[in-house]
């Protein structure tokens, strides 16, 4: 099949997300970036267990197919990462080329694919049709550069070294700094290798994408920055029919959220959220529930359904004076609202961009993957807040939760993270503004879709 526009007609690009929330967003945010410069013709792709369990609304505008990782009824947190894998690879390559054949015969030939590496056996589908086909990457542009480096052997697993220092800019890191994957892969090898595998095919494809911007990650694998993939009402308001979130696995609750927000005080309430998969131990959400329970400020904590049994008996009716649980909020609206003074996160890469895009300061409880790589440089390097941490046993402890909150909120240490608040915040505007780092990355995508070289 030839590369290019289809006479007349916009490029097609198909959109292929991995089944997490904080996989299926941001690629979500870029299709609508986009859309909205010019290529109008996306389609997305999710898997069909992803779909089925969708309980957003409004959805997209964007048609919505599906292929399959071989878990069309669930169950792939059970299995092995190996096995995952394997059954996906075999599964998903079949049902990818399936999809693009369908959509072929029906008049609507896909032009490029975009898919998070997550999959990375999209790429000898797409290069089977002879498609472009561009990788996404939904994580950091600094933890691709730790992966690449353990891919290509550079970085020696498992790591024995007290202090790694890895090329393009990346500041010293301490074993605890890597993503967990890296940094305790004895206790699981096999998940680190999945990680890994996401560059097994990469000298194939013609673009790399990352959801970060030049400004925040300067100097590392020769990429293009994309992002922050937000929405652009989030950054600008330009855009209104922008408002549409996209898939959700989780039913958001907007509303008493937002009535609650409206009742409190300019930056005085500490939004709490773990994210779309993180699981906190027992101990460790005791130890934030008191923590929350004993501040000062008031509370809006997202508690998944899946973890609510892990609230402390009665809790709901203990805080009622100065907390509000939900099980799923709109995040931007949350983020964005003047009541929220800082943001206690698991540092998920997402999470992390959507407050410094608000300039919301942070403090860190990074659970796994590669959150502790985000919390290290949200505290040392873009200077947007604190990693709380942790005691011997792993927990971090209501003190020190406590202790955290002030650092970020008051005092000279409080000031300094308001004023890198400001910079971030402003950065982040200019570079997905016109004329701005993203936004050029993305017009250039653009150019070679609709005037494609070969
Ligand atoms: C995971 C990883 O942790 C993350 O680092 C990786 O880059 C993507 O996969 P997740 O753990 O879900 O994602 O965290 P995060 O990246 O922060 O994504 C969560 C998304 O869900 C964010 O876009 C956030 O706005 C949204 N969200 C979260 C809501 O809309 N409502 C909520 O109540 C909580």
């Amino acid at each position: 099949m030839e590369i290019g526009k289809q006479e007349g007609k916009s490029p097609h690009c198909l959109v292929l997300a991995f089944p997490l929330q904080g996989h299926v967003n941001p690629m979500l945010q870029f299709s609508k970036r986009l859309n909205y410069k010019g290529i109008t013709r996306i389609t997305i792709a999710v898997t069909k267990f992803f779909l089925k369990n969708a309980k957003d609304f409004p959805a997209t505008s964007f048609p919505v197919e599906t292929i399959s990782d071989g878990f069309d009824n669930g169950g792939f947190e059970k299995v092995s990462p190996l096995e995952y894998y394997n059954r996906c690879w075999e599964s998903g390559s079949d049902t990818l080329a399936d999809l693009i054949e369908k959509l072929r015969s029906s008049g609507s030939g896909i032009d490029c694919l975009i898919y998070d590496p997550f999959f990375p056996w999209a790429l000898d589908v797409a290069k089977k049709f002879g498609l472009m086909a561009a990788m996404f990457f939904t994580q950091s542009n600094s933890v691709n550069n730790i992966y690449f480096h353990a891919y290509k052997g550079e970085l020696k697993l498992p790591i024995s070294e007290p202090e790694i220092r890895i090329p393009g800019g990346l500041p010293v890191l301490k074993p605890g700094d890597l993503p967990s994957f890296i940094g305790e892969y004895e206790s699981n090898p096999e998940r680190s290798e999945f990680m890994l595998k996401q560059f097994r095919n990469v000298e194939k494809v013609d673009w790399i994408f990352v959801n970060t911007f030049y400004e925040l990650e300067q100097e590392f694998l020769p990429v293009k920055a994309i992002g922050p993939s937000i929405p652009s009402w989030y950054l600008d308001k330009r855009l209104p029919d922008d408002k549409l979130y996209g898939l959700s696995a989780f039913k958001p609750i907007t509303e008493p959220c937002i009535n609650w927000l409206n009742k409190q005080q300019n930056k005085s309430v500490i939004y709490v959220s773990f994210g779309s998969f993180a699981q906190p131990g027992l101990d460790q959400m005791e130890e934030l529930a008191l923590a929350l329970k004993m501040t000062q400020m008031n509370f809006l904590w997202v508690v998944r359904a899946s973890e609510e049994t892990k609230l402390p008996k009665n809790y709901r009716d203990d805080v009622s004076e100065k907390g509000l649980i939900v099980t799923w909020c709109h995040q931007l609206d949350v983020l964005a609202h003047e009541a929220i003074g800082c943001f206690l996160t698991h540092c998920g890469w997402n999470s992390t961009l959507e407050a410094l895009s608000s300039g919301v300061p942070m403090v860190g409880l990074p659970q796994w993957s590669d959150q502790t790589t985000n919390a290290k440089f949200v505290e040392d390097v873009w200077k947007m807040g604190v990693r709380a941490k942790k005691d011997e046993n792993g927990i971090v402890r209501r003190d020190e939760i406590i202790h955290c909150v002030s650092y970020v909120m008051e005092g000279e240490t409080g000031e300094k993270i308001r004023r890198s608040a400001i910079k971030w915040k402003k950065l982040v505007r200019d570079a997905v503004d016109e004329g701005g780092s993203s936004n050029r990355s993305i017009e250039e995508f653009v150019s070679a879709l609709v005037e494609p070289s070969i």
